[in-house]
Formats: structure tokens, sequence, C-alpha cells
């Protein structure tokens, strides 16, 4: 099993460049299947997730073919099966996506029930009451979704909360519906808008993706298109944290930084210096950190996804800070490992209460999950001496060569795979 292990205390400083949106590239890729013809998707992230995706796709018969590192060229035309249950499929949340593709392109599917981070209770219910409403039996057997339509037609479908994988889904599903479907209380996030432009690149008929209320007209057919995926907005945050942790200055390039504007601004609230240029942002740590308020919320509203980041930041600023986590109530399961780093925080509920002024130690954490994995690693590199992260499978699932681009920016960290490695590291490093 490979570990990370790094040795903490020098300010990073460099540039980076962000990748590929793993969730709009998984959503993406599993549009593509919608077309009989090639579709070419660039600045696809060279992460884990995208690989399963990319191998069940291949799994049903579409061709899947990797023509560089971050290229893919995908053909749904030979697909021969509507039932995936490829062996790793129901660990990656996205796999979902293949439903509305499949449902939306041959009005049936079967998918494995959704696994994904640990991260609370993750129901799919909005998606199957948007399958339903367009005219889907949805059935969940032996741990299978089922779902199939004599005929899909476009509907009117209020989503009770906002969620960006169901609006997505249903996006999917209804692009290839007949006729008009609304989505209401729609999710904003960036990945919903470029995969509706994704999709209307393919000719589909989508409008409004970005605001609350999407409107789609069904089309009968998707042909072939050659797309770039958004950067990364969590990759890219992740990054500009890694600044504030380590009193570093980073150029991170590549970037939307209209997507980073929550991110940014607690930065700026925290004391750090935030330099926005056309695709490009520059985050520099000079003074000490202050303590802040956070609540997660959709977008445009501060991401979950940067939640244990901020958390593990806030745990070294002068004074008291409050973070809530307003998506996923189970989002604070890495703060037992901090705790074992220096930190100092109460989680009541939702809520953490973080007490200041820690000075985090080297030990030896193990990552709970992706976002709480990265967060461990910015803690690591702001400690003093060793830590040693275990289960970085969790990492690898989202950030491409993250200790790589760490390194280039100055931080001692390998990622070793046997005890031999790791007491060469350490008797080197140490
Ligand atoms: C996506 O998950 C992302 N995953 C998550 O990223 C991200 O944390 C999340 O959106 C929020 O931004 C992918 O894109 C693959 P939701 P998703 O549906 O779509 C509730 C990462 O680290 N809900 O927007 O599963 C749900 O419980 C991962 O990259 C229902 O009640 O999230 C949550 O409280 C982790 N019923 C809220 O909505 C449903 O049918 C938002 O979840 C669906 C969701």
């Amino acid at each position: 099993m490979e570990q990370y292990v790094m040795k903490g205390g020098t300010p990073l400083v460099g540039e980076v460049e962000i990748g590929g949106a793993k969730n709009a590239g998984l959503a993406i890729l599993a549009g593509a299947v919608m077309s009989d013809e090639d579709v070419v998707i660039e600045n696809v992230p060279d992460v884990k997730d995208i690989g399963v995706l990319a191998t069940a796709i291949a799994a049903i018969g579409a061709k899947v073919e990797k023509t560089d590192r971050h290229t893919m060229r995908i053909n749904g035309h030979d697909i021969s099966s509507f039932s995936v249950d490829y062996e790793y499929i129901s660990k990656i949340r996205a796999s979902y996506y293949l439903l509305g593709a499949l449902l939306g392109k041959y009005k049936q599917a079967e998918v494995a029930f959704p696994g994904g981070c640990d991260i609370g209770s993750r129901p799919i219910d909005l998606h199957l009451k948007g399958f339903r409403m367009l005219g889907a039996e949805v059935e969940i057997e032996h741990g299978l979704i089922k779902a199939k339509a004599e005929r899909l037609v476009g509907a009117q479908i209020y989503m009770d909360k906002v969620s960006v994988g169901a609006t997505i889904n249903v996006m999917l599903a209804a692009s290839m519906a007949e006729g008009k479907t609304t989505i209401e209380n729609a999710a904003k996030e960036p990945h919903v808008v470029d995969v509706a432009n994704f999709l209307n690149s393919m000719g589909a008929n989508i409008k409004g993706a970005g605001t609350d209320v999407i409107r789609i007209v069904g089309v009968p057919k998707l042909h072939g298109s050659e797309y770039s995926i958004i950067p990364d907005q969590i990759e890219a945050g992740t990054f500009m944290f890694a600044a504030a942790a380590t009193k570093g200055d980073i150029m991170i390039k590549n970037v939307i930084p209209k997507h980073l504007e929550a991110i940014s601004s607690k930065l700026i609230e925290m004391g750090c210096e935030v330099e926005e240029f056309d695709d490009a942002v520059r985050v520099v740590a000079s003074k000490p950190l202050k303590s802040t308020q956070v609540t997660t919320l959709a977008y445009p509203g501060f991401p979950t996804d940067m939640q244990p980041q901020i958390t593990t930041i806030l745990s070294m600023a002068d004074g008291t800070s409050i973070v809530t986590e307003s998506i996923f109530e189970n989002r604070y399961r890495y703060v037992d490992e901090l705790s074992r780093m220096g930190a100092s925080i109460k989680v009541e509920g939702n809520t953490a209460i973080i007490y200041g002024a820690a000075k985090y130690t080297g030990a030896h954490v193990s990552a709970p999950d992706l976002r709480a994995g990265a967060a461990l690693v910015l803690a690591g590199l702001s400690a003093e001496g060793v830590t040693v992260i275990d289960d970085i499978y969790y990492i690898q699932r989202g950030y491409e060569d993250f200790d790589r681009k760490l390194r280039e920016l100055g931080a001692t960290i390998e990622t070793v795979d046997s005890e031999k490695a790791l007491k060469k590291f350490i008797l080197k490093a140490g």
C-alpha cells in the first residue's frame, strides 16, 4: 500500500498547473457514450476515478482510446450492454451518470448502486425522482439501479434540494427525451455549466445552466464533438491553501479565477494576498493567519470540497474560528487525525469550533476520504518533523501527481510503497 511521507516546514514557492475538473470530467465521459460518433475530450485529469469510469464504459462496448495522457476519444456506437456492473464501478460516486446517459440514449440502464467517499449519507432519491418524472420505471434490485422507459418525455422537475449529481443526471437523460424539460432549483456549480456546454457541443439544446432554472429541449440524436474540460476548482483551491499553510507564494496557473472567488475571499479575510490574472491566481501568505467563520454552501458559496482544507489552515490561525458544514453531515472524520498532529477542534453536529494557534507536529495518520486526505497533506507540509499518511488511494482518486506538483513547489514529499523506502526517506530528510 502506498503512503505519502513528508517533512514539513518549507514555504512552497513557484508555479503549479491545474488539471481538468474531475467532477466535470466524470459526467462528460459518461455523456460521451450518448453519441454514435467520435467524441474527443481534452484536459481529462489522469486520476483514478476517471480511469475506473473509462474502464466501465469500455466494458459495455464503447470504444475508449487514450490518445495522450489527457485526451480521450470515446465512441458509443457499439455499446452492446446497458448493464454496468463492472467490479469497481460501485466504488465511485459518478457511476450514476451512466444511468442518465444510457437511459437518455437507449431508454434503459442498469448501474450498480453508487459508492464514493464516506462523507455522510448520500441519497440518490432526487436522481430517481427526476428519471421517474421523465417517464422511466426505476427499481433497485440486488444492488443494481434499474431504469427503463417506453418513452422518455420531458417534464417540469423541481429539485427539493440543490444537488449537483441529480441536476447533471436529469440533464443527461432529458437531452435525449421527447419535448421540453425544466429543472427548477438546479445546481449552479461550474461543472454543471461545463456538462451543459459539452452536451450542447454534441447538438443538445440546453439553456440556463449556471442559473437555478435549466431548460432542455430533447433531441433524437447527439453528434460527435471535440471538447476541453474546465480547470479543477478544488485542485486549484487546495494549492491556494497550500500557500497559506506553508507561508508560501504560489502562482496557480490554468484556472478560472471567477470559480475561485469564495475561496479567494476567505484567504483574504485570513490575511493572505490573492492576485487575480486572466487564467491564474497568485496567493502570498506572508502575514500571520487570522481566524474567520465559514459555512459551506452550494455554488457560488464556499465549497464543501474545500471544508477540510480550510479547517486545517484555520487551526494555525490566531483566534477561534467556526466552520459549519451544511452539505454533508459526516465530513469531519479527519478531525481526529488532525488532532494527532496538534489541532484543537471541537465538533458539535455540523459545526466545528477551531481553537487556533496550533503548531502542527508530524505524525502517522490516515486519509479518511479524498479532500480530507489532501487536507492532511497540507497539515503535514506545515508541520515540524515527518508525517506519514496511509490510504492515499483516496487522494489519488482526485488529484493528479499531487506529490510531484508539491515537490516542484519545494515540498519534501515522496510516495513510498515499502517500509524500506519509508526508512530511507526518514534517514535522508530527518
Ligand atoms: C458532488 O457530489 C461531487 N461529486 C462531490 O465531490 C461534492 O462534494 C458534491 O457534489 C457537492 O458539491 C461528484 O461530482 C462525483 P450533491 P454529489 O448531489 O453530486 C443531497 C469530491 O470530493 N442529496 O450535490 O453526490 C446530498 O445528501 C466529491 O470530489 C439528496 O438528498 O452531491 C447532499 O446533502 C465528494 N438526494 C446535497 O444533496 C439526492 O438524490 C448535495 O449533494 C442527491 C443529493
